[in-house]
């Protein structure tokens, strides 16, 4: 029960991103298959991946069949995430038994980590390309289209791709990711992203206004800025026209909100020792600034807070929701929680069960611990929790966390929500799928308004699941922003 919950809840994050065919077919004579696991980082970097190679004549392919070059784009955050790459690793190898010209490369967070390992380890892959080394992608494609396999995990103080227009993949045409920072300093102590993501860096200001900019000329209507700890963005222009002053991410989310009121505005991931007043009050002075925050807790416990290196207690965390709902009642909260850390017990498990009580997320990403080679933990601590005990733990959650949300969405039934619509539901071709400011999932009846993909309406809330909350268009809400 608890693996199959798992095995949902891990699928939620990890997804998978085939690109479908990118730009004009006769201008490439090479085609090349992209497959994205981890975070929305990682599917941000394989569209950049995707324009460099664009260049080098390389247009997508859906289909790994038919496919010169075929890439994974990896993570490592648990074992488990490793292992599903592995498992496509081998459905590879069959194919490049029939046909033994393919390259495939590995590309993101496990390349990072293994390095030249993973050529040893993984017999079929001719390339191991870290995150912040995709410039090298041409130069190693070409060699190893000589037959000499290359490796380049370099990480960099720098890097941001900052000059590379990323090519869209798998887009719905409304929503897009930009990435606004790479890296992380924060050293949690169970948390491999430091080693495969390196030290953090800004990207420019401008070039991510620009990009914004770009994607709603082109008929976008949200951006999620993306980030391991965007709070800490801080971009310090020397030479640059258009900004003057240092940019802190309150600012930059100023900037990004002032491009259309039609645009809204995402961000992840924000660490609760960074969420500033500031950030809340740029929040709650913009209609299109999502209220919407994903807070991750880790542990309603001080000292496995503390053991875990997060730098803040179980006060600090609930003091910061109580702000965010002060200044925002509306907001959404989400969070990610590990059960059966090192030395967890059972009252330290109980406070995890009683913070969620309080504070009644709308929504959680929640796993059982994974112990990391080369962490802080791994060479501290003893991992120590069966996994057994881990297991039932996160099943407690599990059912906390449903409890609580379940209230919560059902509390929606009678309010009125500004709707962006993102697709047809995956249910019915009768009813649109879209989400509101929140971030919960609303579907409705499409009815016979004209109405298409990046349009908003107003719907009535009149029934809910545990994530799903369902209603009816009201055509001239008072409320109501964009009409129709
Ligand atoms: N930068 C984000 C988190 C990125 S990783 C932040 O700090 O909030 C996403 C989530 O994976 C983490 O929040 C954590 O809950 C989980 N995670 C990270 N390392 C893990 C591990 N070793 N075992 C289990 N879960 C882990
Ligand atoms: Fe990992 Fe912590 Fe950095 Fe998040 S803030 S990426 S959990 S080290
Ligand atoms: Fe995974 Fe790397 Fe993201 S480890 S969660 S893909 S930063």
């Amino acid at each position: 029960m608890a693996e199959m919950l798992e095995k949902i809840i891990e699928e939620q994050r990890q997804g998978e991103s085939y690109a479908p065919f990118a730009g004009d077919p006769n201008k490439y004579t090479k085609k090349f298959y992209i497959e994205s696991y981890g975070c929305s980082m990682n599917f941000s970097d394989s569209e950049i991946v995707a324009s460099i190679l664009n260049k080098e004549g390389y247009g997508a392919t859906g289909n790994f069949e038919e496919a010169n070059l075929i890439l994974i784009n990896t993570c490592s955050i648990r074992e488990k995430a490793e292992q599903t790459v592995r498992n496509r690793l081998h459905i590879f190898r069959k194919l490049k038994k029939n046909r033994p010209g393919t390259l495939v490369g590995v590309l993101g967070c496990m390349a990072e980590r293994l390095k030249a390992k993973l050529l040893e380890e993984e017999k079929l892959v001719d390339m191991v390309i870290g995150p912040d080394a995709y410039r090298s992608l041409p130069t190693i494609i070409e060699e190893a289209v000589g037959g000499q396999k290359g490796v380049d995990v370099l990480l960099s103080r720098d890097e941001t791709y900052a000059d590379i227009s990323p090519i869209r993949l798998d887009s719905n045409g409304v929503s897009a990711f930009v990435s606004i920072m790479r890296g992380c300093n924060n050293m949690c102590t169970f948390c491999v992203v430091p080693f495969t993501r390196g030290r953090e860096r800004s990207r420019d200001a401008v070039s991510i206004i620009n990009e914004c900019k770009d994607l709603f000329n082109s008929g976008y209507k949200e951006v999620t800025l993306l980030g391991q700890n965007v709070d800490s963005y801080y971009y310090n222009p020397s030479s640059n026209e258009g900004v003057d002053q240092a940019v802190t991410f309150s600012k930059l989310l100023e900037m990004v909100a002032l491009i259309s009121p039609e645009l809204r505005v995402r961000f992840s991931t924000s660490h609760p020792k960074d969420i500033t007043d500031e950030v809340l009050h740029t929040m709650a002075k913009y209609h299109n600034i999502c209220k919407y925050i994903h807070l991750p807790v880790q542990s309603g416990n001080t000292r496995i807070l503390q053991l875990m290196n997060r730098t803040y207690t179980r006060e600090w965390y609930i003091s910061r929701v109580k702000r965010i709902r002060e200044i925002m009642p509306d907001c959404g909260l989400s969070t990610d929680i590990i059960t059966g850390f090192c030395t967890e017990t059972e009252e330290d498990h109980q406070d995890t069960l009683s913070l969620m009580v309080q504070i009644q997320f709308d929504m959680a990403y929640m796993y059982a611990y994974s112990e990391r080679p080369g962490t802080l933990a791994e060479r501290r601590y003893t991992d120590d929790v069966p996994t057994v005990v881990k297991q039932r733990r996160l099943e407690e959650i599990i059912k906390v966390l449903k409890a609580g949300s379940t209230v919560r969405y059902l509390n929606d039934i009678g309010k009125t929500y500004e709707v962006l619509i993102e697709n047809e539901s995956k249910r019915s071709s009768n009813d649109w799928a879209g989400r509101n400011s929140q971030n919960k999932v609303v579907v409705f009846p499409k009815e016979n308004y004209d109405l298409k993909k990046g349009d908003y309406v107003m719907v009535e809330i009149s029934s809910a699941t545990s994530g799903t909350i369902m209603g009816k268009i009201v055509r001239a809400h008072p409320e109501m922003t964009f009409r129709f």
